[in-house]
């Protein structure tokens, strides 16, 4: 056990007993989330070039009042709050941010300062973070949106037709709902609170759907990852097309 002169040393911001270079993984998280936050609120009030043939940004779905008959702003301001909410109080980004942006705590076993006492988030206004669940019922009814703009994404003037657009719609969109599947809340939903599946009813779908989602959930933070990069990259890429800067290629 550390002796009261070690624990005063140990409380130096940063002090810590661990050997790793604990502060890499901050880096990529605070160079990725930044750009993602600049690149995001950018193209939600461009308010343009969000459309191309039966391709649909990801950023701007469902598409509300595009022709500003009562919404001044661009349309992709009245969406992005659901989508947005899900992720900034996503457990994994949740932990994430907090080490990169105000490091607190900067990481396992190492120490944030005498004066920064750590609470959690059992107090205002981190306890808010609770309303993940919610987010998640919000971010289901978008997807049923991004999944139906995938397959309209097929669906061009003279029929089917594939075209990279819409493979990378389709990636996206399988993407963000493996993210979705992933979550905690949902496997909570699905199998938290029981000691004995077999003592309730449905018990054997909720077993089976609990060890799906566990699967899922083991790898969250590559699911949270992937799905940030699928669906900035499907935005760039329509947008990309749409300002004729990129041709799309049909391939079918
Ligand atoms: S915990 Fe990450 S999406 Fe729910």
């Amino acid at each position: 056990m550390a002796d009261s002169s070690t624990l005063r040393g140990l409380a130096r911001f940063g002090s810590t007993q661990r050997h790793d270079a604990w502060w890499i993984e901050i880096i990529p998280a605070l160079l990725v989330f930044t750009a993602f936050v600049i690149y995001a609120t950018w193209r939600a009030f461009e308010g343009r070039f969000y459309e191309w043939g039966p391709y649909l940004s990801p950023f701007y779905s469902p598409l509300i009042d595009p022709n500003h008959h009562w919404w001044p702003l661009s349309p992709a301001v009245l969406v992005l709050g659901g989508p947005a909410g899900f992720r900034v109080t996503c457990y994994y980004y949740r932990k994430a941010y907090y080490r990169a942006f105000v490091m607190h705590p900067p990481a396992c076993g190492v120490a944030e300062g005498e004066h920064r006492g750590y609470v959690g988030e059992t107090s205002f206004p981190l306890i808010l973070q609770n309303v993940h669940r919610y987010f998640f019922y919000i971010v289901t009814i978008f997807l049923c949106f991004l999944w139906h703009d995938a397959v309209v994404a097929f669906r061009w003037p003279d029929g089917f037709g594939i075209g990279v657009g819409g493979l990378i719609m389709l990636v996206n969109i399988i993407l963000l709902t493996i993210y979705s599947a992933s979550c905690h809340s949902l496997r909570h939903l699905v199998g938290g609170k029981l000691d004995c599946f077999s003592c309730v009813t449905f018990g054997k779908p909720r077993r089976a759907a609990w060890r799906g989602v566990t699967a899922l959930n083991e790898h969250h933070m590559l699911w949270a990852w992937l799905s940030l990069f699928s669906v900035a990259l499907t935005d760039l890429y329509i947008r990309l097309v749409s300002a004729g800067i990129l041709k799309d290629i049909r391939l079918l």
